[in-house]
């Protein structure tokens, strides 16, 4: 089975540093096209600078990294330092990094990606908010046919939200470019909250990461310690969810998911439930499925996926 091409489109953040690295570490399932940065847990600045100093983590200094859109469509940007700190990336102290961002907006190189590969041999596995993939589709339509699919983080239906009472933080970001991405025809699958609360980093776990006694291992063991603290307080949780890096365990085990293919609307009119993933998971409302929505993880045999898989760096 050849190597799946994907884009990640991201928006570092820790989750998604550990997303990163284990996608790189991965290359008999995954070929990483390049990586798009966009505004989200931190400004773009940031997230562009964040991306590069994971890809030279991995020690893969030669992936090409874009920047990409730095508010979402049409709203101002809300950013997440209270979860993530004032880098994205606190917890271990990395070397800024000396690799170059790639020439080229990131929403050009998702469309020119798209049109240049074969049809449906691309995956889009945004981790942030939908802003670069949205404008994307909207600059460029007839790439929307040419996806093989989207593996999104984000969203939520049992566990309700995390930025607000209703929403998942990505989604509600930029609520309007979700609307877009889940109206765009293509095939999705969503890793939401109630997914990735299960993939929680007990002690146990991470101690496992520590004791890789890499710098990878003690780095993403940092950055656990770092960004559990946010839901240990808010859920009393035995750790951190580990969100983004359910998107790519998916693409090499995605036995160790389970969920249902249902209608996922997006809500961008009320104040009150904005960013809203109207999941249809007892499929009352008639309307047509688009989405796999994933309910339950194999929490154990993705740890021990990751683990693996963090060890080769
Ligand atoms: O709600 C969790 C999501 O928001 C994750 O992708 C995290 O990195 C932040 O982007
Ligand atoms: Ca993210």
């Amino acid at each position: 089975m050849p190597a799946r091409k994907i884009i990640i489109d991201t928006d570092p953040g820790q989750d998604d540093a550990v997303a990163i690295l284990l996608a790189l570490a991965s290359p008999e399932e995954i070929d990483v096209l390049g990586i798009t940065a966009v505004a989200g847990n931190v400004p773009l600045s940031l997230t562009q600078k964040n991306a590069r100093i994971v890809c030279e983590l991995a020690g893969k200094p030669d992936t090409k990294v874009f920047a990409g859109c730095d508010a979402p469509i049409a709203r101002k940007l809300v950013t997440a330092e209270h979860v993530h700190g004032k880098t994205g990336l606190d917890g271990p102290t990395l070397p800024d990094p000396e690799m170059e961002l790639t020439d080229g907006h990131a929403v050009d190189f998702i469309i020119d990606t798209l049109r240049a590969e074969p049809e449906g041999t691309v995956t889009l596995c945004p981790l942030g908010p939908l802003t670069n993939i949205a404008t994307a589709l909207t600059k460029a339509p007839d790439i929307a046919s040419r996806i093989q699919e989207i593996v999104l983080m984000g969203g939520a239906y049992f566990e309700v939200g995390n930025i607000t009472p209703t929403a998942e933080f990505n989604i509600y970001v930029d609520p309007e470019a979700a609307k877009i991405v889940f109206a765009c025809g293509a095939p999705i699958t969503v890793m939401p909250l109630d997914v990735t609360h299960k993939a929680l980093v007990t002690k146990p776990r991470n101690d496992a990461f520590r004791a890789l006694g890499t710098p990878v291992g003690v780095a993403v063991a940092e950055m656990t310690d770092f960004f559990e603290r946010f839901d240990k307080e808010k859920y009393g949780s035995q750790g951190a969810p580990l969100h983004d890096p359910c998107v790519t365990a998916y693409l090499i085990k995605p036995e160790l998911f389970t969920g249902r293919h249902i209608n996922v609307e997006i809500e961008t009119c009320s104040d009150l439930t904005l960013g809203m993933t109207v999941a249809d998971w007892w499929r009352v409302s008639g309307r047509e499925p688009n989405a796999t929505f994933m309910g339950d993880i194999d929490a154990d045999g993705f740890f021990d996926l990751l683990t693996e898989r963090l060890a080769r760096l």
